[in-house]
């Protein structure tokens, strides 16, 4: 694992959209994955900056979000199909095409599955985004955020690190971590998540930590031994991993 350690939001911002911009030149279909949340929202704006300068920018990538909420139409404002279309997609040239994210909305799951209750086409659709991620040969590289409980995607504590995808219960804190998305309406309770599995057989992985909030996170992380309890561990199994934690998220307690 290495650490990168940067100076503020912005810094962080700016590396990150370096390294994945200078991935997508070097390899214009990359399959990417890519993370939500209010850590990554600086790397967008800044990758979508430097993309208005040039052409082509993102037109053969494929793109894998990590996880979404089951639950919501996926044009609902807190969806985090909703939430990419607004930092990233409907501001660069990706095709429709190259665009995944699991399908969360009860409606289209189940009608895409007629004569299964609601959990099993979940289950199916969970199959489905493996199926879909093995057909283009896998992940190359892919961006993490850092929950404070130390979940990354929705693999929240206690998730075996041989997960594939999967349908998850929030836990209390995440979703009131979340609660802001979803301004005077309850937070879903369940999402489907990128297995940790899944994630560890990207080639290359980059986790985001920015903030006092995940202070304990990256000093757990740092410290470097594995435990289910605290999902991020898992990424010491990978050969190539890189994090890059800013001045606050990384300083000890005063
Ligand atoms: C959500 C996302 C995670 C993200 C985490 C941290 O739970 N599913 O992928 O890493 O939030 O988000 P933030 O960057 O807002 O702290």
């Amino acid at each position: 694992m290495r650490w990168e350690r940067v100076a503020d939001p912005a810094e962080l911002s700016r590396r990150a959209a370096d390294l994945l911009l200078e991935a997508v030149t070097e390899n214009p279909r990359i399959v990417l994955g890519l993370p939500t949340g209010r850590t990554p929202e600086g790397m967008y704006r800044e990758v979508v900056r430097r993309c208005r300068l040039r052409t082509f920018c993102f037109r053969d990538v494929r793109s894998f979000n990590l996880d979404e909420y089951a639950g919501i139409p996926s044009t609902h404002p807190g969806s985090y199909r909703s939430y990419m279309r607004r930092h990233l997609f409907d501001h660069t040239d990706i095709r429709e095409s190259g665009i995944h994210l699991p399908e969360g909305d009860a409606h289209t799951v189940r009608s895409e599955r007629p004569g299964l209750t609601l959990e099993e086409a979940l289950a199916q659709e969970c199959l489905a985004y493996e199926d879909q991620i093995a057909e283009v040969g896998g992940l190359d590289l892919t961006f993490l955020g850092l929950g404070r409980n130390g979940h990354i995607a929705f693999n929240e504590p206690g998730t075996p690190f041989d997960s594939r995808t999967h349908v998850i219960e929030l836990d209390p804190s995440t979703r009131a971590a979340n609660a802001a998305c979803f301004p005077g309406e309850e937070v879903p309770r369940k999402a489907i998540t990128m297995g940790i599995e899944t994630i560890l057989e990207s080639r290359r992985i980059v986790l985001l930590a920015s903030g006092s909030t995940k202070r304990e996170a990256v000093r757990r992380l740092r410290e470097g031994s594995e435990s289910v309890d605290f999902p991020a561990s898992a990424l010491h199994r990978h050969p190539d991993v890189t994090v890059f934690a800013d001045h606050l998220a990384w300083s000890p307690e005063p």
